[in-house]
């Protein structure tokens, strides 16, 4: 078996020297103020060894990585109902896009867009209040990482209420086409909280364990999803995880893989091991730039890519 531990030393010291490259996320003021030149990666295999490097112990705010954790919760909620709500094409759009919106009357595209995810957020809402969601959506973090320090932190979810006018539009033409079915300001409370989710890598990678391993977290033997969940969940990753940098990113990792403007990734190597990264600096698609080559070094070194 490869030497996991010498390759992420590897992927680390190579790729050093290029940290600080690509755009830090501003939009959401509290992300600006992150240092650009971070760096951290920590994979979790199924067997539950751990290897990391670099600031793999420090959180970031994990944006829309949490996608995937809400619509986990929304599945097992709502099972195949949730596709009623939200498609799984992927959009070939940015991340913030409302243009197919007005064809498609109100139905988002795929759970990963931020119109598709504020869906979500309305179906995790539902017999709740928007502060029972939020504390539910913690708990299965939580439970699923192992880990109760795991927090939202309330400056960034302010940050992202003050400023997110562009999610406003989208929940707001969603709700004219009776596309959501709680008021506008709970679903993006819920939603603008579950963004701000502050995570390390180690804990990143811990979370999503249960994809790499057919539904069951094998750390704390919890099965989270039946294994055909797992693998739709997979699916969706590996076209919709990096909106209209999906091809790309499948074309260069080959893995499935959830990115946020915080600068973090989630990868998932079926049958081998959970991945998180960390940089902040994006490239033009909203996705972590060093981020990206860190998980091509890897699928080179490791030969994961599942073609
Ligand atoms: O809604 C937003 O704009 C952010 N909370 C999440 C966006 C995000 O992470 C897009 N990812 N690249």
């Amino acid at each position: 078996m490869a030497d996991l531990q010498a390759i992420v030393d590897e992927i680390h010291e190579k790729l050093t020297p290029r940290l600080g490259e690509g755009k830090v996320a501003d939009y959401i003021p509290q992300l600006a103020h992150v240092d650009p030149k971070r760096f951290g990666m920590a994979i979790i295999d199924v067997e539950g060894r751990v290897f990391k490097a670099g600031d793999a112990d420090v959180p970031f705010s994990i944006q829309s990585i949490s996608k995937v954790f809400t619509l986990t919760l929304a599945l097992g909620k709502h099972g195949e109902t949730t596709w009623n709500r939200v498609g799984r094409e992927p959009s070939g759009s940015a991340f913030n896009s409302i243009v197919q919106l007005e064809h498609e009357e109100g139905k988002p595209r795929n759970p990963f867009i931020n119109a598709g995810a504020i869906a979500v957020s309305d179906l995790v809402l539902a017999g709740h209040t928007p502060r029972e969601a939020i504390g539910e959506i913690v708990r299965f973090v939580r439970y699923l990482a192992d880990d109760e320090t795991i927090a939202i932190d309330p400056d960034v979810a302010k940050s992202e209420q003050a400023t997110g006018y562009r999610n406003f539009a989208l929940a707001n033409f969603m709700r004219s086409f009776n596309k959501l079915t709680h008021p506008v300001e709970h679903v993006l409370g819920v939603y603008f909280h579950h963004c701000a989710l502050a995570m390390t890598c180690t804990q990143l990678a811990k979370s999503g364990l249960f994809l790499a391993a057919s539904g069951r977290n094998p750390l704390t033997g919890h099965t989270v999803v039946s294994k055909q969940r797992a693998r739709r969940i997979n699916a969706l990753m590996l076209t919709c995880g990096h909106y209209d940098g999906s091809g790309d990113f499948a074309y260069r990792v080959g893995l499935p893989g959830k990115s946020g403007v915080g600068g973090g990734i989630l990868a998932v190597a079926p049958g081998r091991a959970s991945v998180a990264v960390w940089s902040p600096g994006l490239n033009h698609n909203g996705n972590s730039l060093i981020g990206s080559l860190a998980l091509e070094m890897l699928a080179t070194r490791t030969g994961w890519s599942v073609f």
